[in-house]
């Protein structure tokens, strides 16, 4: 069991000591990956390669709800979730670490709901307040920023990015929903750390971006990205300590079933 859960790129496994895979089934079909779960400065944390180990899943076929039913099944109620961003500002550059506290989802085509009961939550707010606040006093990281998510698997045209980058909006990636919002219908706390890889079409004048430019970059964070987590991790509140997320489905009918399972 681990009460933390990383989503992240392939790159962590070497992170955890003695971790074990864990084979599990959802009513989603599987996951990502199996789990692994291992241990960080003695926390308990479940890792799940967000795009599976070979990174065979493109974002738009990521499947978020499995991914987030696995790491709760395993006791996880704090998610730590890294993703590569474009960034739609000059001044955000390529390394640098941004922790959201909005985003825009202009996802189309995905499941974006484990329930077919009634179940409104709120997304006001989309991210969770302790697990920000833990990060942003762990690291060198952009305390705010919406982030807009596309639907790719292509990038940006040069009139969308203009246009994201005109309502204001700090970076873009194509991950960060429904995952978030899911994550919040099973009441556990989510933090995005999103990683800047590149700027996007609109902020960069010469040529578009380009996938291998984005592996790259985001190969180049993975050591400073590693590090804040093994920061963070140890300083998050433990399992027993309430947060607001953990009451998102009070008052529905789901509650008895999710919340207290
Ligand atoms: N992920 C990394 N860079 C990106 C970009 N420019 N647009 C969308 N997703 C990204």
């Amino acid at each position: 069991m681990a009460d933390i859960g990383v989503l992240g790129g392939s790159g962590f496994y070497s992170f955890l000591s003695g971790a074990e895979r864990v084979e599990l089934d959802t009513p989603f079909g599987a996951p990502s990956e199996a789990p692994v779960v291992g241990d960080l400065d003695g926390r308990p944390v479940a890792f799940i390669p967000r795009h599976g180990a070979d990174h065979r899943f493109p974002p738009h076929r990521v499947n978020y709800r499995a991914n987030l039913w696995a790491l709760r099944e395993l006791g996880v109620r704090q998610v730590l979730a890294p993703c590569a961003v474009g960034s739609l500002k000059p001044e955000l550059t390529p390394g640098t670490f941004v922790v959201p506290d909005q985003y825009v989802d202009r996802t189309w085509g995905r499941e974006q709901t484990v329930y077919d009961e009634v179940v409104h939550v709120d997304a006001a707010d989309p991210y969770c307040p302790a697990g920000r606040a833990t990060v942003i006093a762990s690291g060198n990281v952009v305390p705010e920023g919406t982030m807009v998510v596309i639907n790719g698997p292509r990038f940006s045209t040069r009139a969308e990015s203009r246009w994201h980058a005109a309502q204001g909006w700090s970076v873009v990636g194509m991950t960060g929903a429904p995952e978030a919002a899911i994550a919040r219908e099973l009441a556990l706390c989510y933090t995005s750390i999103a990683v800047v890889t590149d700027h996007d079409a609109g902020v960069e004048t010469g040529s578009g971006v380009t996938q291998a430019e984005v592996f790259e970059a985001f190969q180049h964070s993975i050591q400073r990205l590693q590090q804040l987590l093994r920061t963070v991790i140890p300083q998050l509140a433990g399992p027993t300590t309430d947060c607001p997320c953990h009451h998102t489905l009070d008052g529905t009918a789901v509650a008895p079933a999710v919340a207290g399972g």
